[in-house]
């Protein structure tokens, strides 16, 4: 049989085995009354891991950011982000609609933002534009290829802008455990932070937003009114909960794999000066001429892989790829030969 190897994005991942018993006998209520108690105990557990007051659950990361956007800003608002991070360029144009915030894109091709930019645009509402909200990050920052924030950049950021700081972790634990820098360390250089349990982490549902209580509890508003309000979750919750216990330390396994693969891209594609050293966490990121039917070309042979741009190609790591999977992907770049 033909093998197939899922690199198109950590999102494929399956819920484990304990996972799928732990929903079958999670204790539930209705959330709506604050009755879930496997809810709650998540949102406990995430608040503490993170080092804020409260934590709130959510379907979808999309969702958290929307939310953090409308608690933080107030219509008319800019919010200064990374010009390719997800709640910029990924969401639909989400955060115009929902929150009436329009984006000062910052350049982050290097997974940072860059402070002065983002002091000249604090800068200049002295002169007649329009009041920052809020400044938004993300870390690990995917587009660039999945970079993890260093503590003292955050640290730098967060002490120079005195607004609050959104932090868009989809992919925090990566970064966790790509530098060793705590979860609740990262946290507490912002005033809200989002996790996703669903990538990286193999819960099929579910993000968290956490921050202080009064945040949290207007935060639950706005996830009512975004839909977003759920009846039994506990049966979702009980896989976060073991997401976070089982599988935060492997994800290390992933940062090997996807280092293995960067060299394998880079000796492949020498054109695209792809520098496998970039690649820190689950997630290689190169340029190709024509990325699309690079992708195509993959597929044939049953490497699926992704794209972000026409000319960027995206791989990802996940608990669903193994070190076979890396063989059989080898072959077949060394079956195109170097270009
Ligand atoms: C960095 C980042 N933020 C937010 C999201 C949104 O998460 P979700 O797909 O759960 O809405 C993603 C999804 O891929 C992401 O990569």
């Amino acid at each position: 049989m033909t093998r197939t190897v899922d690199l198109r994005s950590d999102t494929v991942t399956q819920p484990t085995a304990a996972m799928r018993e732990a929903m079958a006998t999670a204790p539930v209520g209705d959330d709506g009354y604050g009755e879930d108690p496997t809810v709650n105990a998540l949102e406990s557990r995430a608040a503490a891991l993170l080092g804020k007051a409260a934590a709130v659950f959510v379907p979808s990361g999309v969702m958290a950011n929307q939310m953090a956007m409308r608690v933080l800003t107030s219509p008319g608002d800019v919010v200064v982000a990374g010009a390719n991070q997800h709640l910029v360029d990924f969401e639909m144009g989400a955060s115009a609609r929902n929150a009436s915030i329009q984006f000062a894109p910052v350049d982050d091709s290097t997974g940072r933002l860059d402070l002065a930019r983002v002091l000249e645009i604090l800068d200049a509402e002295a002169d007649h534009r329009a009041h920052v909200g809020a400044v938004a990050i993300e870390n690990t920052h995917m587009p660039s290829g999945g970079t993890p924030w260093a503590l003292d950049d955050l640290g730098a950021l967060a002490s120079a802008v005195d607004r609050p700081i959104h932090l868009d972790g989809a992919r925090l634990f990566n970064a966790v455990v790509a530098t060793g820098t705590s979860a609740a360390a990262y946290a507490a250089a912002a005033t809200t932070v989002m996790v996703c349990l669903s990538k990286g982490l193999a819960a099929p549902v579910g993000s968290l937003l956490a921050g202080p209580e009064d945040l949290m509890r207007r935060a639950r508003v706005e996830r009512k009114r975004l839909g977003g309000a759920m009846r039994q979750a506990g049966v979702l919750a009980a896989a976060g909960l073991v997401a976070l216990d089982t599988m935060v330390e492997r994800l290390a396994e992933d940062h090997v794999r996807a280092r293995r693969l960067a060299d394998l891209v880079a000796a492949t594609f020498p054109a695209s000066g792809y520098d496998p050293a970039s690649c820190r966490t689950n997630i290689v990121v190169f340029s190709h001429p024509d990325a699309r039917a690079l992708v195509g070309e993959l597929a044939e042979h049953g490497v699926l892989a992704g794209t972000l741009a026409a000319t960027r190609v995206r791989l990802v790591t996940h608990v669903g790829v193994d070190d076979d999977d890396l063989e059989h992907v080898a072959g077949v770049l060394s079956g195109l030969g170097p270009r």
